[in-house]
């Protein structure tokens, strides 16, 4: 059987899009970290205008499909007041199809989080999901990574997000990171828990090169986690997680039940979306588009009618494997008719012939007909999905 968002691309693409909306800004610079921001809040106004504009200017991208989902990402949303995120929502209201019904996702930094911002938020706004960043509960960790909290102000701004009425709301930690132990991630997963989130996003550590992290590694300052010990935090994070009740629908992603993340999903399952803002990212079924990473450039392009995207016209071969590797990654995985009828005969007697070294190896298991990393699997997917990829 196929899992409940497994449609044929023609399908999907016809039916919903998703926004998301890339706010460039942070407070502070997290050492590990190389997602697109700048700690200069000066164009703070002139970005959100350009992505206001930008709106505008690519309304008809998504064809007329309706929204389904809108997603703050970043940098930081947060740093965005709430004149900032009412002039942002007025725009995308008008401009692009939206209904009651929509997912709205504001990614935040725990800092940002007073009691009285996330009441605006819930009042004024029509955020109704929250995404914070609080990655680990231990100060030494916090310190190390050159968060701006203390674990003290995650746990505090959780509640503040309850206490304003948020029933939906995701949280990132991250383990590896070095001196680590076991206890202190056990510690992590039992506070976040205790918490009582919706969803919990957990990633390994990576060591970005160009980052301050990447740097003091080269030089030799920082040692990697060991990959026994990444490989019995992973095991610790899916059993402690999974007796708790959370469902581990994608490999990073953990779900209270009715809670998975619907905009990810929709990404996981190919469905169209739009991305404003310098850096983000937008499909359509057939091709990519990525905006310029650099402010200025964004600005100016978008002000003055400049080029400040790329495109690029993806091949049967890219189709296949971005399906693969995003279909892979869920507890769904890839199923054998569906490949064959979104890809034909080729593509299919490729995969199969590619897994069955996984499946001998316990890296994937077949059953039914449905395709799915193992435990083990998931904790080396990089390799095993690759490993299914066309090349020619
Ligand atoms: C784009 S960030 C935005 C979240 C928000 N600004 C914050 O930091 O709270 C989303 C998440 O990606 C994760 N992340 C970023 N860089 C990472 C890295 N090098 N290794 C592991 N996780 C990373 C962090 O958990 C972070 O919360
Ligand atoms: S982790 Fe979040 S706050 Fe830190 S630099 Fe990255 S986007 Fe900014």
């Amino acid at each position: 059987m196929l899992g409940k968002f497994w449609l044929p691309l023609g399908v999907t693409t016809n039916c919903m899009a998703g926004l998301y909306i890339h706010i460039p800004f942070c407070r502070k610079v997290c050492f590990y970290c190389d997602f697109h921001f700048t700690v200069s809040l000066k164009n703070k106004d002139k970005i959100v205008e350009s992505i206001c504009r930008e709106a505008l200017l690519r309304s008809d991208y998504l064809e007329g499909r309706p929204l389904k989902t809108i997603y703050l990402g970043g940098g930081t949303p947060s740093v965005l007041g709430l004149e900032e995120l009412l002039q942002l929502f007025s725009h995308m209201y008008k401009i692009l199809g939206c209904s009651n019904d929509m997912e709205i996702t504001l990614e935040a930094n725990p800092d940002d989080l007073t009691l009285d911002y996330l009441q605006n938020l819930k009042k004024y706004t029509p955020i109704n999901r929250l995404s914070v960043g609080i990655q680990s509960f231990i100060d030494k960790h916090l310190i190390w990574m050159n968060r701006r909290h203390t674990a003290e102000e995650a746990i505090k701004c959780i509640e503040h997000a309850h206490q304003a009425g948020f029933e939906n709301i995701n949280t990132d930690l991250i383990y590896g990171i070095p001196q680590m132990n076991l206890d202190q991630w056990h510690f992590n997963l039992e506070t976040m828990t205790q918490l009582n989130v919706q969803h919990i996003s957990a990633y390994h550590l990576t060591i970005e090169p160009n980052t301050i992290l990447g740097r003091r590694y080269k030089k030799g300052l920082v040692q990697e986690t060991g990959e026994q010990l990444s490989w019995q935090q992973f095991e610790m994070l899916v059993e402690n997680l999974g007796k708790k009740g959370y469902d581990h629908y994608e490999i990073s992603n953990f779900a209270q039940p009715g809670f998975y993340s619907q905009h990810n999903t929709n990404y996981w399952n190919y469905i169209p979306y739009l991305g404003l803002g310098p850096s983000a990212h937008s499909f359509n079924g057939h091709s990519r588009q990525w905006n310029s990473c650099v402010n200025a450039d964004y600005i100016a392009g978008v002000e003055t009618g400049g080029a400040y995207f790329e495109t690029e016209k993806l091949g049967a071969n890219e189709l296949y494997n971005e399906y693969v590797m995003l279909a892979m990654r869920t507890k769904w995985g890839v199923d054998k008719e569906n490949l064959k009828e979104q890809f034909g005969n080729k593509y299919l007697r490729h995969f199969v012939s590619e897994s069955v070294k996984f499946v001998e190896t316990g890296h994937m298991v077949e059953n039914t007909g449905q395709f799915r990393l193992t435990c083990k699997g998931k904790f080396i997917s990089d390799y095993v999905i690759s490993g299914l990829f066309y090349m020619e």
